[in-house]
């Protein structure tokens, strides 16, 4: 059925330009065939938006939405002093999640996933990026992407995966890093595979996680299964992480605290998207902001994802996410938009499928009671979506 969506203020999401356009929208079987003024009506159906801000649907980048338990206890025994590497040492952090999620079934890890995603989509979300990472086993880890899979049978939402299998070090192979990589993370990406379950395979380049040269074999095989890599780099400290991601072509580089001007230089060769997870950096009270100028005088595309993680980031809010991208980061409102729509669907690989509001994209779109992109991401706890269209159909 043909569709033509007007009286809508929309933001194309194309260029950095926020202000909104008096444009109509053409689709046909949940794409866009044309975005003009005044297009012949013809035999398509016509939906009068109300006047709403109409935008591209957004895309959470990066999020640990699947996942086991609860880790409030670890935020007050931070708020008490303890940092979280030293937690994450005495086998709590991602270990913890590891149990946690380990003792529970692909139904289970669904049901619990499932008031995650409806958060996120209720405030505009099309796509979600969801990562395994908590299992540390193979089994527990194709679970998790299973759960992933079926999240998006059952919710009118574009899901993307990635195997993190290189998250943490499981407590069988305690300073055997290399061996892990060898044992599971390699033989379990390729049953993934194998199953459909990996668009990307990330790790987690860290003191307390992986090296680069660890990582190295993971992502060797990542490149002969033509599958993209992204990586969790120099969120805490400064590892090389990201230089080791740009030189395979990581789709994104993702946390960046502590990375460098040579950092962005490699990023931008490489085209890789910095993904910036400001939950992650108010949560852990950190307080080196990552270089947001250096990607600017690069050139490198930055995003901004909810991180949605129960140690470091227990946030589903990406309009909450585009508000301390600004206030946190010092991004511009615009930045933000672009971080949340076109640069979060490029760190997916999925540049011109979603994200944009142009010929041939899918009909992804979020309506808006709000003026302008700054009221959308201005206000704290209040959420201004009047409607969400996914693939050219109201949810
Ligand atoms: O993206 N940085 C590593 N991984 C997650 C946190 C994992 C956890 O603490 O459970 C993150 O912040
Ligand atoms: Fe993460």
């Amino acid at each position: 059925m043909r569709r033509i969506w007007t009286n809508a203020r929309v933001i194309t999401g194309l260029s950095d330009e926020v202000a909104p356009e008096d444009l109509e929208i053409l689709t046909e079987s949940g794409r866009i065939l044309e975005v003009g003024a005044n297009l012949p009506r013809d035999s398509a159906e016509v939906t009068d938006c109300g006047g709403a801000l109409l935008t591209p649907g957004l895309v959470d980048c990066h999020t640990h939405l699947v996942h086991g338990g609860d880790r409030a206890f670890e935020w007050e025994m931070r708020l008490d002093g303890a940092t979280y590497q030293e937690i994450a040492q005495a086998g709590g952090g991602i270990a913890s999640t590891m149990r946690a999620t380990r003792a529970l079934s692909v139904d289970e890890l669904v049901d619990t996933a499932l008031p995650r995603l409806d958060h996120l989509l209720a405030e505009g979300v099309s796509t979600v990026e969801i990562k395994s990472g908590y299992g540390l086993e193979i089994e527990a880890e194709l679970n998790m992407l299973r759960a992933a899979r079926r999240l998006g049978q059952l919710r009118p939402v574009r899901v993307i995966t990635s195997w993190l299998a290189a998250h943490a070090l499981p407590p069988e192979y305690k300073g055997r890093g290399a061996e892990y990589i060898d044992d599971i993370a390699i033989p379990g990406l390729e049953r993934a595979h194998e199953e459909g379950l990996a668009d990307a395979v990330d790790g987690f380049c860290e003191g307390i996680a992986f090296s680069a040269a660890e990582l190295e074999p993971l992502f060797a095989r990542a490149a002969e299964l033509g599958i993209p890599v992204k990586l969790h780099a120099e969120q805490l400290t400064h590892q090389g992480g990201t230089a080791f991601a740009a030189g395979h072509g990581a789709l994104s580089v993702d946390h960046l605290e502590y990375a460098t001007p040579a950092d962005a230089a490699a990023m931008a060769a490489a085209g890789s998207v910095a993904v910036l997870l400001p939950g992650a950096y108010y949560m852990l009270r950190e307080e080196q902001v990552p270089p947001v100028a250096a990607f600017r005088a690069a050139g490198v595309r930055m995003a901004l994802a909810t991180d949605c993680n129960p140690g470091t980031s227990p946030m589903t809010s990406l309009l909450m996410t585009m508000n301390m991208g600004a206030t946190l980061y010092r991004l511009t409102v615009r930045e933000c938009f672009a971080a949340t729509t076109r640069h979060a669907a490029a760190a997916l690989g999925l540049s011109g499928e979603t994200g944009v509001i142009t010929k041939g994209a899918s009909a992804d779109f979020a309506l808006w009671n709000a003026e302008s992109v700054a009221q959308i991401a201005n206000r704290i706890g209040f959420n201004p979506l009047k409607a969400r269209v996914f693939k050219g159909d109201f949810v």
